[in-house]
């Protein structure tokens, strides 16, 4: 309650429930999808029952490209929201601008750093500051069948490259679209995530994704990876081109697409339209990948307001790390609890699979940073990676050519 004192006395306010709040939050987030949406709510509920004011700002754009741009120039024009949903190096790379508040305070009466696993704090903590609260963990190699199309087919879950091509073909001659995607560079490079993983195993995503090595990141296994992008590119739909994630979501959901390979945000998609792990739809890590998470988390980073952090800004960020909250929030959205100390018996089957391998992989090692998602490298590094991933799946250059692309846009931009 410290947070609340300089605010009571300094301006009018409302007291609800025996806590008074200045003013309401205002959240910048790109939670925009069906799934998406149901999964705010379960925040702004929460927030409202405890007397906090919500202010909407969404900027649509699946991976938050978009709303980063927005961010940016609300910050330069002097008007930075009280919080905003961040990946990974955006709130590094604001927190060496000094635009975020430090919670430590409240970090160490709630007992954050002996909850959240170390992965997740690499970036939530900058310069042992707590500058952003972690909402949830997402992994993004996953792959997501139709039930029904794979029974009628017979396809069984495939465990390597061969048996992932074999199904997608099988899928495809029975008149399916076999791939569900939307070509935008954040969900190319959302599926490159898992096919370099998958071709080249973790030391290698490390070196090529993490450390940027050029080596690496120019051999022949990421070339091999590119051809497998474009065997990928050959079994989505004639109009893949700008369709958004969820649109791609909903044609598994309508029986049209066998297979998605999105992070598990699709599964809020699912359970939104009502569907069920294992009844209507299945859950695999992307073959070659069932023993690595591929992780990203969204967290929010609260702005600077003046020289400590707001009452709501407090209240906000208490209410998200609640053990409650973080169950009824991930059940909603897709994702699992940041936190490693919770009971994951209420989240279905495909979230109590994720938050098992999810805390064996903070333990082993095996949880790696998402290149897609803003957790391998900076912005910088990553749009000019995605231009390059996008034009190789676009056909404009062969895999050769895209290996020397992306050691170029490495080099410039590093
Ligand atoms: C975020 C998810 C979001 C997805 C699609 C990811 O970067 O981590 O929360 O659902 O983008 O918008």
């Amino acid at each position: 309650m410290r947070y609340l004192a300089g605010t009571l006395t300094a301006v009018g306010v409302l007291a609800i429930a025996g806590t008074a709040y200045a003013e309401d939050v205002e959240v910048l987030h790109w939670w925009t999808s069906g799934g998406e949406a149901a999964a705010l709510n379960v925040l702004k509920e929460d927030l409202g029952a405890g007397g906090i004011g919500w202010e909407d700002m969404p900027v649509a754009g699946g991976g938050g490209t978009q709303a980063m741009t927005v961010l940016r120039a609300r910050v330069t024009s002097g008007n930075a929201p009280t919080a905003v949903q961040m990946l990974g190096f955006d709130i590094t790379d604001w927190a060496k601008e000094g635009a975020l508040a430090n919670l430590n305070s409240l970090a160490e009466d709630e007992g954050w750093n002996e909850v959240v696993p170390a992965a997740i704090q690499d970036f939530s903590v900058y310069d042992g500051e707590w500058v952003a609260v972690p909402v949830n963990v997402h992994s993004t190699n996953w792959l997501w069948g139709d039930k029904s199309i794979l029974d009628e087919l017979g396809i069984e879950r495939p465990t390597n490259w061969d048996e992932f091509v074999a199904a997608l073909q099988a899928a495809k001659d029975a008149g399916y679209v076999a791939l569900a995607h939307g070509g935008q560079p954040w969900q190319d490079a959302t599926i490159f995530d898992s096919v370099v993983m998958a071709t080249g195993g973790i030391d290698f995503y490390r070196s090529a994704f993490i450390d940027l090595d050029e080596e690496a990141l120019g051999s022949d296994t990421m070339k091999e990876a590119f051809d497998r992008m474009a065997v990928l590119r050959g079994f989505v739909d004639d109009n893949f081109s700008g369709r958004d994630w969820n649109l791609a979501s909903a044609m598994v959901i309508n029986d049209e697409a066998a297979f998605q390979v999105m992070g598990d945000w699709a599964k809020g998609e699912f359970l939104n339209a009502g569907e069920t792990p294992n009844e209507d739809f299945v859950c695999f890590r992307f073959p070659g990948t069932e023993d690595q998470v591929i992780y990203n988390t969204d967290q929010f980073a609260m702005f600077r307001q003046g020289d400590a952090v707001s009452s709501e800004q407090a209240a906000l960020a208490t209410a998200i790390l609640s053990p409650s909250f973080q169950i009824a929030f991930n059940k909603v959205k897709g994702s699992v609890p940041a936190r490693t100390d919770l009971d994951a018996s209420e989240l279905d089957a495909c979230g109590q699979q994720a938050y098992a391998d999810f805390i064996e992989a903070a333990g082993s090692g095996n949880l790696i940073g998402s290149f897609a998602h803003g957790h391998a490298n900076p912005a910088s590094v990553k749009n000019a990676m995605y231009d390059v991933v996008t034009a190789h799946f676009n056909g404009e250059y062969d895999s050769e050519t895209a290996v020397q692309e992306l050691v170029t846009a490495v080099q410039i931009n590093k």
